[in-house]
């Protein structure tokens, strides 16, 4: 089984040295359109096999898409990251003439992949590759909601002083400041957060989940990749081992928590098929409007990328 990485960065690089530490597939193809950077990274992957025991090959190619025939699924990372005092949506207009000419070498080449989305701004580039693949929807769907779970379950993990395997938590919306952490479906081993953490001290772990990944970018002057690589993989797991685990996923919407055609966060089945099954919570009317708020977010950045004509519907 093969699986490809396309774009060579940060998040790509770790995403591939995650699965191949993982040993997820037989092959991983990591592309790069700057010469030398994939066949690089993927080299330096391969050489830590022997340290760490596995024996998923790992090869690096230059814009070459021949050699991702066939691919069970596809991790699209490419694009610029941002930088300190940019949005997400910033990067509208450059990534998305990036997301389309990828996935469409990645249909010609894996026609049946499965395509996970790590761009930036997420939920418009992901719509932006559906767009563009022309493949169902269970088959085109983005990374956020497991990244952003991960920093709240870090958080909380933290501030609780547990493991962060204990707490279990979902996450709605736009992989942005609208996204929706939420505390009735968080429990630490079972038990409700509530339970276990003050109010205030909950609504500042959320409000620093809201905006964690910019406060890596203001550490770093660029966007974080080791968690955003790792949860692109816990991805390509759950569905290369069928594990049907459900997660946050940036999903297409067709009247769900009544939403439609919009790309947004959902918890989600991952298995075999990709997405296999959409979860609906019963959401209160609190939770909703925040859900609905978001998506409005989402839709004004969609709109954008609908009025520019870069892929058309
Ligand atoms: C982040 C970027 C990857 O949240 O969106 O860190």
């Amino acid at each position: 089984m093969k699986i490809t990485v396309v774009g060579a960065g940060n998040v790509g690089a770790t995403c591939a040295n995650v699965i191949a530490h993982k040993e997820l597939a037989n092959e991983v193809i990591l592309v790069d359109i700057k010469e030398g950077i994939a066949e690089g990274k993927a080299l330096d992957i391969w050489q830590s096999s022997g340290i760490n025991s596995y024996d998923t090959r790992t090869i690096g190619v230059t814009n070459d898409y021949s050699r991702t025939a066939g691919s069970e699924v596809v991790v699209i990372t490419s694009g610029l990251p941002r930088k300190p005092g940019m949005s997400r949506d910033d990067l509208i207009s450059i990534n998305a003439g990036i997301v389309k000419s990828v996935t469409e070498n990645v249909i010609k080449y894996s026609p049946d992949a499965k395509i996970i989305v790590v761009s930036n701004p997420l939920d418009v580039m992901t719509y932006c590759a559906y767009l563009t693949a022309k493949v169902d929807s269970s088959r085109v769907f983005g990374m956020a909601g497991i990244l952003d779970t991960a920093r709240y379950r870090a958080f909380l993990a933290e501030a609780l002083n547990t493991s962060p395997k204990e707490i279990q938590a979902v996450l709605m919306g736009g992989h942005g400041d609208t996204m929706v952490p939420l505390p009735r479906y968080t429990t630490v081993a079972g038990i409700p957060v509530t339970e276990l953490i003050e109010k205030d001290k909950l609504d500042a772990i959320i409000q620093r989940t809201k905006i964690g990944g910019g406060e890596l970018v203001n550490l770093m002057g660029t966007s974080a990749w080791y968690a955003p690589g790792a949860a692109a993989a816990q991805m390509v797991e759950s569905i290369v081992r069928d594990q049907k685990r459900i997660f946050p996923v940036c999903a297409w919407l067709t009247g769900q928590y009544g939403l439609k055609d919009i790309y947004l966060g959902v918890p989600v089945v991952l298995g075999k098929n990709g997405i296999e099954r959409i979860i609906e919570l019963k959401l209160n009317e609190e939770e909703k409007t925040l859900l609905n708020e978001s998506a409005v977010a989402v839709r004004e950045v969609c709109s954008v990328l609908d009025k520019m004509n870069v892929v058309s519907a």
